[in-house]
């Protein structure tokens, strides 16, 4: 109607696009989470690092308009004191507007070591759907490979990785010893890396951080061509959020080898514990933010800077149906009457 005010018509659609209303809102939680982690850099301590990170996340998360459920988080209930899975975060409006319904993931700081250390690759993380579009998966590994978007569907996690490196090779059209394949540095990984090796083709082994490899490994440009083995399998469902912005590739199955998991995924509802997940199921939803920020510098994003007038962030948020990937550059200014900002 002519007469509706915009704030009324604002009002009424918030929330039916959770990408365009939410998306910068979860940027303001991976940078909060970022700067309060990048803080504790390189004192060795790991937990405190993710204990600030955590904090920052959940008194952040509190103040974006949402009905929010915390679907893969720091652990079960009993377990972490917040961003517990099932824990409920979200702020009204004061005025009653309806606020949307969002099942959310988060790592609060993927890569506790890495920031404990002050090595590279140290991100605060979250991936945000509707109900339902975030698998919830347990806290066990996952087996898991991710390419990007020219490797769809030429790799397989049942076949010898010298074929896997021989497709990803040739639909890059490069020979398989000008590939770069990540790998965490576990003994598990030993046969894996000796494969690769075999096969020609060059490895780059990290110490932990197999999320932002992924990313990096969708992305042209990053030097990375794949991500294989097991890591975790919520850093495998926040992965595959970004994995389809990104139009890359991504299939993982979960390591279920023990009882207690067993007992575990029952109790989640998933029935076929040898089931390969494409990142279309781990993340199956209609609309999907995902949001991250550096904590120590990285392949697509620099780690937090701090300097006389503020602080200074790297981010990358992604939406899915909008089709927008954005990499943000965030000045956060102290309050001062003769601030000055720095173009780079
Ligand atoms: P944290 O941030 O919890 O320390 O996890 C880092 C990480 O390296 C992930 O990137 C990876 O998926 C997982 O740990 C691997 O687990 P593990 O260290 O047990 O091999």
């Amino acid at each position: 109607m002519a007469t509706q005010t915009r704030t009324e018509a604002q009002a009424k659609s918030f929330g039916q696009n959770i990408e365009s209303d939410l998306a910068l809102e979860f940027l303001r939680v991976v940078e909060k989470a970022a700067i309060a982690s990048a803080r504790t850099m390189g004192q060795g301590a790991r937990k405190l690092s993710d204990q600030v990170a955590t904090e920052a996340m959940r008194e952040t998360m509190d103040t974006v308009p949402m009905r929010g459920t915390i679907v893969i988080g720091e652990g079960e209930r009993d377990e972490a004191p917040m961003l517990y899975i099932g824990e409920k975060v979200g702020a009204k409006f004061p005025d009653g507007t309806e606020v949307p319904e969002v099942d959310i993931a988060v790592d609060p700081l993927e890569g506790t070591n890495l920031c404990a250390t002050g090595t590279s690759g140290a991100i605060t993380v979250l991936a945000a759907s509707e109900r339902g579009g975030l698998l919830n998966a347990p806290d066990c590994y996952m087996e898991k490979i991710v390419v990007g978007p020219s490797c769809k569907g030429c790799v397989d996690l049942d076949a010898p990785v010298s074929d896997n490196l021989k497709n990803i090779a040739q639909r890059l059209e490069r020979d398989v010893d000008d590939l770069v394949i990540i790998v965490l540095d576990r003994p598990r990984h030993e046969k894996l890396i000796s494969d690769i090796r075999q096969a020609g083709a060059r490895i780059r082994l990290i110490g932990d951080g197999d999320l932002s490899a992924g990313i990096a490994a969708a992305v042209i440009g990053t030097g990375v061509h794949a991500v294989m083995g097991s890591g975790g399998a919520p850093e495998g469902v926040i992965t595959a959020a970004a994995i389809r912005c990104l139009n890359g590739y991504m299939l993982g199955r979960l390591v279920i080898n023990k009882p207690e998991l067993e007992q575990r995924i029952v109790r989640m509802g998933i029935q076929d514990k040898h089931r390969i997940y494409t990142a279309d199921e781990l993340a199956p939803g209609r609309q999907m933010i995902f949001a991250a920020t550096g904590v120590t510098e990285g392949a697509l994003m620099r780690g937090v800077r701090f300097f006389g007038e503020g602080v200074r962030t790297s981010s990358v948020i992604m939406t899915l149906n909008t089709g927008k990937v954005r990499f943000i550059e965030s000045i956060h200014l102290d309050k001062k009457p003769d601030v000055k900002v720095r173009f780079a």
